[in-house]
């Protein structure tokens, strides 16, 4: 199924059936200020939705899964650290510069995108609450798209359209949830004072037991993107609380997509994800 394309406004409550019934509310500021929901604008797209085997998505396309700590991906590089479901994750926060992205030498196949994210679950748990940038570059005229996004797999993911994104700018990411199906989005970019809120009632219900702080090689529909080179993603203020305490990245499980992208624990709240 390729879903419909068309505009969304954030003016709306949102509640399209084809875009898996996710419903939601968007508001945000420039500088405190209000900006209109005349000016607020987000577009659904096909975003890491990959194969639709059977009834239900998989998320297994993903990643490759594995049963031990073993960090290679296909598509993830980057940080997940997992809670027991005991002692659910309640909020996930990060920081990090949205990367300069070029076409990646000797490679010839497009789009070329990397998209960096904060986010809850998906690796040990196939629904996936995420947010971040992505750079895209469409062709070989190298020209590089930079967006701002988010997604509650499976469900559909919406750019952030009326969100400018720049190489270098810092982009804060906070997810709060409150139960497992309703969560608040924060998006900023600090450098420039703008905040995207989403407000998303009946998302497909997590665990909120894995925390990841990710650079993906994306899927669009059915295709893995190629990865472009980029400049190194640091994520900075990365933590999550708990029902009971907090979590942070010491520890977690380091994914790498071999060839093409590595990332490294620096300290309980630091990871860095680089380009090979
Ligand atoms: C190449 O990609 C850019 C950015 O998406 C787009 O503006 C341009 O039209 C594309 N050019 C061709 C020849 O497809
Ligand atoms: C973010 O801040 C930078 C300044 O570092 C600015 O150039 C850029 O336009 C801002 N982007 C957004 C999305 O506000």
């Amino acid at each position: 199924m390729r879903w419909t394309l068309a505009a969304l406004f954030g003016s709306a409550l949102v509640a399209n059936q084809a875009l898996a019934e996710l419903t939601f509310t968007v508001e945000a500021t420039k500088n405190g200020v209000p900006i209109p929901q005349s000016e607020i604008k987000l577009e659904p797209f096909e975003f890491g939705r990959t194969r639709m085997g059977g009834s239900s998505p998989t998320p297994a396309h993903r990643r490759i899964r594995r049963a031990n700590p073993t960090a290679n991906s296909n598509n993830w590089c980057g940080s997940v650290n997992k809670t027991p479901s005991t002692n659910q994750i309640k909020v996930i926060h990060g920081t990090f510069q949205h990367p300069t992205c070029t076409k990646r030498a000797g490679v010839t196949t497009y789009p070329q995108a990397a998209a960096n994210w904060v986010g809850i679950d998906g690796d040990s748990w196939s629904t996936l609450l995420q947010a971040g940038t992505v750079c895209k570059i469409d062709n070989s005229t190298g020209i590089v798209k930079n967006e701002a996004w988010w997604q509650w797999v499976p469900s559909a993911a919406y750019t952030i359209t009326t969100m400018p994104v720049a190489p270098d700018d810092w982009f804060e990411i906070t997810i709060e949830t409150t139960s497992t199906t309703a969560a608040e989005i924060t998006l900023s970019n600090l450098s420039q004072g703008q905040t995207y809120t989403m407000n998303i009632a009946s998302g497909p219900a997590l665990a909120r037991v894995d925390a990841d702080w990710v650079v993906e090689r994306p899927y669009y529909g059915l295709s893995l993107a190629s990865f472009p080179t980029f400049t190194d993603v640091w994520f900075d203020e990365a933590w999550a609380t708990r029902a009971s305490g907090s979590l942070g990245i010491l520890g977690a499980k380091q994914y790498q997509i071999p060839g093409l992208c590595a990332s490294q624990e620096w300290d309980d709240q630091h990871e860095v994800s680089w380009s090979l």
